[in-house]
């Protein structure tokens, strides 16, 4: 049984955590698995962009509560970094992904929302850092990419109480971009995801690490950075195409490069 389905839909892949019966609970071979995903992603030079979801009624219910409990602290900063590791390949891909959150985003189940570029929400979906319940406290990110997502008041409500949120409320405070319903989600997660595979693929790698970057880059560097890029991708044929394809009033035939 594979713990991360890979599935592929022309230029889009979907990654599924597969493990229903734990609410797809992160454990380290879940956590390996998903490291090993992206980094099989990260090879594939025909991608455009990712879709990441969850079997069942979960998105993912969090890092693995029954392989936590026996963890001394030397193996729990292990574990911390597996799930760091695995979610920072995953972000650092060059192409756009989008989580598609089908339901329970809870714990290191809202981390690996928060380390995809943005969210989708079905009406079903439950958003939360509930460490503080069990003790503990987030160890996928929860205290630094989810205070980028929605600022450091939410943040801080969420990862302090532990009390979970709704959709309509994830939207609200720019947690989840849009909510669809629960049979609709994947269907409006794909159908972006195609918009994307049809944009010049290099402009949209470059704006994708730029704004990755560039949030933690000094204004003027982040800036300069910018301008730089943007000299760049005028090396490109796909810019020329682009350019030339306007004008002459037809859609671009984009190759990547
Ligand atoms: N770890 C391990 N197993 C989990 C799990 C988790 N995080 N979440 C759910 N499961 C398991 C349950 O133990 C149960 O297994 P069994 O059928 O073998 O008993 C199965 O999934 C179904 O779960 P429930 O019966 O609890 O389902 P429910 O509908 O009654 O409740 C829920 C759903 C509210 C999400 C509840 O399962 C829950 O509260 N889960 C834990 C959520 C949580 O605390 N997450 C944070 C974990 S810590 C973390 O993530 C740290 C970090 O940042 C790295």
């Amino acid at each position: 049984m594979e713990l991360v389905r890979l599935e592929r839909r022309g230029a889009v892949a979907i990654l599924t955590l597969d493990r229903p019966d734990a609410l797809n609970a992160l454990d380290r071979a879940t956590l390996e698995a998903l490291r090993a995903r992206a980094a099989q992603l990260a090879e594939d030079a025909a991608l455009r962009a990712v879709v990441v979801t969850g079997e069942g009624r979960a998105f993912a219910a969090g890092a693995d509560i029954a392989e936590m409990r026996g963890l001394t602290p030397t193996q729990a900063e292990s574990f911390s970094r597996l799930g760091h590791e695995a979610f920072a390949a995953l972000e650092s891909l060059a192409v756009p992904t989008i989580a598609a959150v089908n339901g329970y985003a809870l714990g290191g189940g809202c981390e690996l929302a928060c380390a995809c570029d943005w969210i989708y929400a079905s009406e079903k979906a439950r958003f939360g850092q509930p460490e503080v319940n069990l003790g503990i406290l987030p160890g996928f990110g929860g205290t630094s990419r989810l205070v980028r997502r929605v600022g450091i008041g939410w943040a801080r409500e969420l990862v302090l109480t532990g009390a979970p949120i709704k959709a309509d409320e994830a939207l609200r405070i720019g947690l989840a971009n849009r909510v669809f319903a629960p049979e609709a989600l994947m269907e409006g997660a794909l159908a972006t995801a195609q918009t994307i595979a049809e944009k010049g693929p290099v402009a949209v790698a470059q704006a994708k690490r730029l704004l990755l970057e560039g949030q933690d880059a000094d204004g003027r560097v982040a800036n300069a950075l910018e301008q730089a890029t943007f000299g760049l991708v005028f090396s490109t044929r796909d810019r020329e195409e682009g350019m030339t394809a306007f004008l002459e009033k037809r859609d671009p035939a984009f190759e990547g490069r």
